[in-house]
């Protein structure tokens, strides 16, 4: 009877469809039991980023438990139809990801830190995963998706895929209007399934071509 449970068990197994990875164990992980955190680390990992109480207030941060590092420097391009500038980058998601992808802050106190106790994150971040705090050489965002896509018009990028399209391939917008390019819109920070973090699998380039008619 255990014999034929287990078989069951394993057949659903195999049956059910394919589910998103979790962030436990993931490189967002920082807790020390399954995450990458030292012994005597902060045990707990929602909490490097989310706290329920007593976080920063700010639009773009779900109950954030961090401080904020702000771009300073943005991607100029070289034939952009998109409108961004400094303060549009920094109304993004942007300042979350540098509060530890600067390289500098990762160690920084948490604003709420957990009554569990225990250190912070002590490992430091690899070069690749160090992007400092200038994005001059990094993929824009900050701008609305939606007022530039597939148009022919002046300001309008015609090899640019209308916004449905682009959601339908599973990238994401974000702000009030729901069209505003975040670092989000082609990374989970929750989900490792698509290494490393990504939306969209890029095998063949298909993350890309999720909004690039190429
Ligand atoms: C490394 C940082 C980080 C960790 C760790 C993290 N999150 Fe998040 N989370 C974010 C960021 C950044 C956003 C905003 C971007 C977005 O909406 O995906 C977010 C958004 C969310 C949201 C609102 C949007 C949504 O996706 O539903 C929820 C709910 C959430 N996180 C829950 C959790 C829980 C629960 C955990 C722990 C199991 C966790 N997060 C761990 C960074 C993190
Ligand atoms: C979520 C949508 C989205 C995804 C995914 C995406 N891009 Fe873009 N990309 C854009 C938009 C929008 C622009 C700005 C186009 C404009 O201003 O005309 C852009 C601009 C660019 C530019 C032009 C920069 C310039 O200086 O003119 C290049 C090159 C580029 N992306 C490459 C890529 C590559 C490579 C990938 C995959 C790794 C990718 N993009 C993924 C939306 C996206
Ligand atoms: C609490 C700190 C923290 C925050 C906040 C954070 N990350 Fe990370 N992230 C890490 C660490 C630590 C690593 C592992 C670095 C290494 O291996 O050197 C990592 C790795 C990554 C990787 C590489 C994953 C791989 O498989 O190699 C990506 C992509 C990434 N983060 C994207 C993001 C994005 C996008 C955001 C914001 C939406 C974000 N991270 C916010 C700490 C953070
Ligand atoms: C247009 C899509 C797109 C946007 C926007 C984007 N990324 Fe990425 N990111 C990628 C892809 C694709 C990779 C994997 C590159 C590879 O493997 O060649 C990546 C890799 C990374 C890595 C791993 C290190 C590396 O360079 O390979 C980190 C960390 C990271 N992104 C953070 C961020 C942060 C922070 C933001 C926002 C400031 C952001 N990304 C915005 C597509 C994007």
């Amino acid at each position: 009877m255990r014999k034929y449970l287990l078989l069951v068990a394993a057949a659903l197994l195999l049956a059910a469809p394919a589910m998103g990875l979790t962030i436990q164990g993931s490189a967002h992980d920082l807790s020390n039991t399954t995450g990458g955190g030292a012994a005597g680390d902060i045990d707990e990992l929602c909490v490097y980023c989310h706290s329920p109480h007593g976080v920063t207030a700010s639009v773009s941060a779900p109950l954030w438990n961090r401080g904020m590092s702000n771009a300073t420097q943005i991607y100029s391009g070289v034939d952009i139809q998109a409108t961004y500038d400094l303060t549009s980058y920094n109304a993004t998601d942007a300042p979350l990801c540098l509060s530890c992808h600067d390289g500098a802050s990762i160690g920084g106190a948490l604003t709420n830190p957990p009554n569990s106790g225990g250190a912070l994150y002590s490992p430091a971040l690899g070069a690749d995963a160090d992007l400092g705090t200038n994005l001059s050489n990094d993929h824009p965002i900050g701008f609305d998706y939606a007022a530039i896509d597939a148009g022919s018009g002046a300001g309008e990028d015609s090899e640019i895929k209308l916004i449905t399209d682009a959601t339908a391939a599973g990238v994401q917008f974000f702000g009030a209007s729901s069209n505003i390019m975040w670092c989000s819109s082609c990374h989970d920070v929750h989900d490792p399934a698509n290494v490393p973090f990504l939306l969209v699998d890029n095998t063949s380039s298909n993350l890309c071509l999720a909004c690039h008619d190429k």
